[in-house]
């Protein structure tokens, strides 16, 4: 049986081929190992230059995905503009009840000759009186029609509203 391997054969080329292999698992796990520790090294490495540099966030992410900045909207004091404040509704809250009916002496609004003189002033009259008030022949214009809490600008809109309708 000159062709077939003889056991003893077998047995030897077995035994080397074993041991190789437990050579080639003691070198792969030695690999580890020192790989392992190299690894080790550098994150302490790393945590320690960190702490160097006083950063506290050693959990921080390498890389940051930026999608862009989402600011909250800034706090804007609320700026309402003289054009666009109704001067018909501020009218018709603080002004009408006394000058719809021409109350206590209030020249009421759309009496054409009522306003005439009173609106020959100018407008820069008419707000001033409006706004700090105003005793006059007929009677007494309180100041912003006794609602304190009007801005100048929503009185000179109900101002202009009174004007425009009365003239
Ligand atoms: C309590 C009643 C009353 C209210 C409310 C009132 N007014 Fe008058 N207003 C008067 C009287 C009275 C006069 C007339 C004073 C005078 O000429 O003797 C007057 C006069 C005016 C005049 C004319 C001033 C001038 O120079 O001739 C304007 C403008 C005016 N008021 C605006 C307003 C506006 C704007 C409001 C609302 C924000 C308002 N009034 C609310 C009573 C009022």
């Amino acid at each position: 049986m000159a062709s077939s391997m003889s056991d003893q054969q077998f047995i030897k080329s077995f035994t080397i081929f074993l041991i190789l292999g437990v050579i080639l698992t003691l070198f792969l796990i030695a690999m580890g190992i020192v790989n392992a520790g190299t690894i080790t090294q550098r994150v302490q490495d790393e945590r320690n230059a960190l702490a160097a540099t006083g950063s506290t966030n050693t959990l921080a992410p390498v890389g940051q995905m930026n999608v862009g900045t989402v600011s909250a909207p800034a706090a804007q004091p609320v700026q309402v503009a003289a054009a666009s404040i109704d001067g018909a509704q501020v009218y018709q809250g603080a002004c009408m009840a006394c000058h719809a009916a021409g109350i206590a002496g209030a020249p009421r609004t759309g009496d054409k000759a009522a306003w005439a003189e009173r609106i020959a002033q100018g407008a820069d009259t008419l707000y001033t009186h409006a706004i700090g008030g105003f005793q006059g022949k007929a009677g007494v214009m309180p100041a912003k029609g006794g609602n304190a809490a009007l801005s100048d600008d929503e009185v000179k809109a109900a101002v202009d509203h009174m004007v425009a309708q009365s003239q």
